[in-house]
């Protein structure tokens, strides 16, 4: 390794304990990322350990969404994240004002909003309760039964949940730009080559790639099912980032990610704004820091902690 990347990775761990952080990553980041973190996990399990962090800082190395949520249940701390702009193209997709005017249009119908973590604070503060990819069945099968359900922002997220609770919902039209483009063909090019292998796919993706899917799941739950499966090959349709925490934690398994070892697929543009440098930086300046209005955080706060207690 070169030194200067050791003296980065040393910067880092230096700085850490100066401003007494802790590092947070999604399995999405960039390997060099998760081996520094304190917690590499998915939406949830990330949640959780925003909640309990009694450090001074928390450097978010995700997506805006997940800092802010970090901020959201843990107030008094400062969040910071590597590239403020690190956005999702679901939460672009279900802007706040937008969904504000569809319910008072719809005001007659009394709405549950169950909210996909992947959104802003605003959307999250319109909201009944937050769900992620790795409870959203639970979330679901809790929700008032005399109520009808709005799900936003993931079309593709909710048709999985309505297909595995026989509950129906009315879908806000968002899509993960990276997880629709995987195709059943693109599965079924790599799936010739192994014949045996099982597949690994995350809700996000459409219909037509998850009915070719051994399992479906959130990030995290990839990890035990890899760990677990009783074959050797599993093709992973996921953002390429998981890899490297599979390649790790399910060692004896041949993971494929098609012949470009990006999962036949890109790479989230969002997720990958963050480096080492950039984390540096944050850990330094203490900038950019995730903010947002108290009103607003207190709005948010609340479907945030109703999930966080029916999930445990
Ligand atoms: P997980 O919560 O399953 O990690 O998903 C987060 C995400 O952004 C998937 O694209
Ligand atoms: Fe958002 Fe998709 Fe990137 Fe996840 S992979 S952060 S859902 S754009």
């Amino acid at each position: 390794m070169p030194t200067a990347a050791l003296d980065l990775k040393d910067a880092i761990l230096q700085l850490k304990k100066e401003r007494n952080a802790v590092i947070l990553a999604h399995n999405y980041q960039t390997g060099d990322i998760q081996d520094l973190a304190d917690y590499v996990g998915d939406s949830l399990g990330l949640a959780y350990r925003a909640q309990e962090a009694d450090a001074d800082v928390i450097a978010f190395c995700g997506v805006h969404f997940m800092a802010e949520t970090a901020k959201i249940v843990n107030p008094t701390k400062t969040v910071v994240l590597p590239d403020k702009d690190a956005g999702c193209s679901l939460e672009e997709s279900c802007p706040g004002p937008e969904l504000e005017a569809f319910l008072k249009e719809h005001a007659e119908k009394n709405y549950y909003v169950i909210a996909y973590i992947n959104c802003s604070a605003h959307v999250k503060a319109l909201s009944d309760v937050i769900c992620t990819s790795g409870n959203a069945v639970r979330i679901v099968e809790k929700a008032p039964a005399d109520r009808p359900i709005l799900f936003v922002p993931d079309a593709n997220l909710g048709a999985w949940v309505m297909e595995q609770t026989g509950r129906k919902m009315d879908l806000w039209q968002g899509s993960c730009y990276v997880h629709v483009e995987f195709t059943r063909d693109s599965i079924n090019a790599i799936k010739k080559d192994h014949p045996d292998a099982l597949v690994v796919a995350h809700p996000e993706c459409t219909q037509a790639v998850r009915l070719l899917a051994d399992e479906v799941c959130s990030t995290e739950k990839m990890i035990a099912f890899c760990q677990n499966a009783p074959v050797k090959d599993i093709i992973v349709v996921t953002e390429s980032g998981m890899l490297h925490r599979l390649r790790k934690e399910a060692p004896d398994k041949n993971l494929i990610a098609g012949p470009t070892d990006r999962c036949a697929c890109a790479d989230c543009r969002f997720m990958k704004m963050n480096t080492l440098e950039k984390l540096h930086d944050c850990l330094e300046k203490l900038e950019p820091e995730v903010t947002l209005p108290e009103e607003m955080r207190q709005a948010a706060e609340k479907p945030l902690l109703r999930m966080l207690e029916q999930s445990r």
